[in-house]
């Protein structure tokens, strides 16, 4: 089988794997980075979720082959060694889950909506997350989790938080 190259988390990955895998596969699989979680395998659940060059990708619908030189990022790289992550903390203290399964991709969606509008309404959250399917109905407290992160980030951002992660 080919050899990919691949961009995960900041870290160069040789993966073996025919070029029609999907992404999601080989991150779970051969990368061992489980995660990103297999929901439904059609693009219709968010599950998994990943960012490739900083944009929502559902992995599973995305060929390895497709991949190139474009950076991904997974839920296992956004701590740091400073901490967690402003959503992951603020997902936690909300308690915006409750059997996490829907959470890594729920996350990464966040991070991408955050970078794109530093202060979303509820209304901008949902509709970023939607086609998001959270089977233990946390919705609500996951629109807040991502206003709570939101409000962090601008914290550290302007100087008034911690050091700024990822
Ligand atoms: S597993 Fe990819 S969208 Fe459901
Ligand atoms: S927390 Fe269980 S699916 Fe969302």
């Amino acid at each position: 089988m080919p050899i990919f190259t691949l961009n995960i988390n900041g870290r160069v990955w040789e993966l073996e794997s025919s070029g029609q895998a999907p992404l999601l596969d080989v991150l779970r699989d051969a990368a061992q980075l489980t995660g990103t979680k297999y929901g439904c395998g059609e693009g219709l659940c968010g599950a998994c979720t990943v960012l490739v060059a900083g944009k929502p990708v559902k992995s599973c619908l995305m060929a390895i082959s497709e991949v190139g030189e474009q950076p991904v990022e997974t839920i296992e790289g956004l701590a740091t060694a400073r901490g967690l992550h402003p959503l992951q903390e603020a997902f936690l203290s909300h308690a915006a889950f409750q059997c996490g399964y829907c959470t890594p991709g729920m996350i990464m969606a966040s991070k991408a909506l955050l970078a794109d509008i530093p202060n979303p309404t509820a209304q901008q959250i949902e509709e970023r997350l939607e086609g998001h399917i959270c089977r233990c109905g946390t919705y609500p407290r996951i629109v807040e989790a991502v206003q709570t992160a939101a409000r962090a980030t601008r914290a550290e951002s302007s100087g008034n938080g911690g050091p700024r992660r990822g």
